[in-house]
This record gives structure tokens, sequence and C-alpha cells, in this order.
């Protein structure tokens, strides 16, 4: 599934994307503007941003959660 029509960002390269950002650092927060830069495209009209900012949001907690990335650390705020 298309995700964001502009830069044709698929749900399976968005979740590539943030496992990659994660396992860089796992405490810093993945941002919009990180994915992009990450798969290095520029958007566009950024219609697409409260739908990918959900998306990122629940992959992220998804993949720390799952693949248990903190190991035992303390869970940042923002995905309590
Ligand atoms: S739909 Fe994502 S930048 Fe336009």
């Amino acid at each position: 599934m298309i995700l964001c029509s502009c830069c044709v960002i698929r749900q399976d390269e968005l979740r590539a994307a943030v496992r990659a950002l994660i396992t860089e650092n796992p405490k810093a927060p993945v941002t919009l503007n990180r994915v992009y830069r990450h798969l290095g495209r520029k958007p566009d009209c950024m219609d697409c941003s409260p739908l990918l900012t959900r998306r990122i949001s629940m992959i992220s907690a998804d993949i720390i959660v799952r693949e248990d990335i903190l190991r035992g650390q303390d869970i940042p705020r923002r995905l309590k």
C-alpha cells in the first residue's frame, strides 16, 4: 500500500526505514523528517503527514516492544 503518493513510499519501505532508524539510535524519536532523509526523498505536498506520523508511531512502538530493542532499559516517555 502506498502511503505517500508524491514520493511513492510503501508500507513495507516505511517499516524498513523505521526499523533502521530505531536500530541506529533506539532512544531518538523517529520523525517524519528523519524517515524522508533516510529514504533519500523530499516531500512535496505533505498531505500524507498525519497518516505517516500515525504509522511511524505505531510501527516504532511495535518494533521496540516485539523485538525488545531497549532490552530492559527505560521505555521512552513517548511510547508509554
Ligand atoms: S503525499 Fe506525501 S508529500 Fe505529497
